[in-house]
């Protein structure tokens, strides 16, 4: 067993076969972000990129989005296999796993023709047990033995007082997903996720534009002395302010001829938008994270749900995935930001 000191963490842990022994077993049972409880009108099947034993379903018509395992009670087959980045498929009223065939009720789980089983079983895909929050869907961790309290409904509960209860899936629309393999360590990715001095040298064209990192209110209180002693909380909330001059002023100078749906123009545009809408923004953004691997965040118009998981065999690179969430009373953009 590695004891991790915070004092001063060597970057070679990231290497360390006892560490990434502990990184896999923290990243089998940790809290999942699976989803929203949307319905809609044709229905859907969802295998969530980032959890292909598992599948959402919702019935046209239903307004339930129930959700099974998909993994095959035969020889342990993922059962759907979606090609989209998304995970999305058409709503089936039954799930055909292709090894042999086996077919299932996709609202029930119940398996159709169970004569090709050749002893008694649970003749139904398990129900995943999930947590409804705010129009979002996830699976609780399943930590055991480890130290510490972890409840993912009390750490939600937390970021939504300390958020206004802006960060909610109600009355967005899920528009995009995005699957990325990105260079660095899991935790690296985390730390940056957090970190308000890259916005401006990262992001010059788009956040710098919207964000006042000078007006930040972070939860826990940014206190560097005691911050190792912050009893029972494993999510973080960072707010900053909004600058007037988002949405505002002179653009002559500012298109990217060459790519009008991009960059500083396409951000203005996008806040002259939102305040034609609504007005002036209460916040310009809001990042929260719940240990290890949640993030969430909050733009004017825009919630985007995201979590970083550890690359299977090089710790120099992670796995990120993404859903963008897009206001339905924005028009839309087709744009995109860097
Ligand atoms: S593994 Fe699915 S039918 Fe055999
Ligand atoms: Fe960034």
């Amino acid at each position: 067993m590695v004891t991790v000191t915070l004092d001063r963490p060597s970057p070679q842990l990231i290497f360390a076969p006892e560490v990434q022994r502990l990184e896999r077993h923290l990243f089998s049972r940790a809290p999942l972000y699976l989803g929203h409880t949307h319905p809609t009108p044709e229905g859907y099947l969802r295998v969530p990129p980032w959890a292909k034993d598992i599948y959402l379903s919702c019935a046209p018509g239903s307004e339930h989005v129930g959700v099974r395992s998909n993994v095959c009670l035969h020889w342990q087959a993922d059962i759907l296999e979606p090609q989209t980045e998304s995970g999305f498929l058409p709503f089936a009223k039954s799930l055909l796993c292709k090894s042999h065939n086996a077919v299932y009720a996709s609202d029930t789980g119940r398996l159709l023709n169970g004569q090709i089983f050749q002893q008694a079983c649970e003749h139904h895909l398990p129900e995943i047990p999930v947590l409804r929050w705010n129009g979002f869907l996830f699976r609780d961790a399943q930590w055991e033995g480890l130290p510490g309290s972890f409840s993912l409904a009390d750490e939600l509960a937390v970021i939504d007082r300390e958020t206004q209860g802006l960060i909610t899936a109600n009355g967005y629309t899920l528009a995009k997903t995005i699957v990325m393999e990105q260079a660095g360590n899991w935790a690296l990715f985390m730390l940056n996720y957090l970190d308000l001095m890259h916005v401006a040298p990262a992001h010059p064209e788009t956040l710098n534009q919207l964000c006042d990192c000078s007006m930040v209110k972070s939860f826990p209180a940014l206190e560097f002395a005691t911050e190792r002693d912050i009893p029972g909380r494993w999510s973080s909330v960072q707010t900053v302010g909004a600058k007037a001059s988002w949405g505002s002023g002179a653009t002559a100078d500012w298109d990217d001829l060459n790519n009008p749906q991009r960059g500083k123009a396409a951000f203005h545009l996008w806040g002259q938008m939102y305040k034609a809408i609504k007005g002036n923004p209460p916040v310009g953004s809001i990042w929260t994270t719940t240990f290890p691997q949640l993030m969430f965040e909050w733009y004017p118009g825009v919630i985007v749900a995201s979590q970083v998981f550890p690359h299977a065999s090089d710790p120099t690179r992670c796995w990120v995935y993404h859903d963008f969430y897009y206001d339905q009373e924005q028009p839309d953009r087709g744009l995109s930001g860097s």
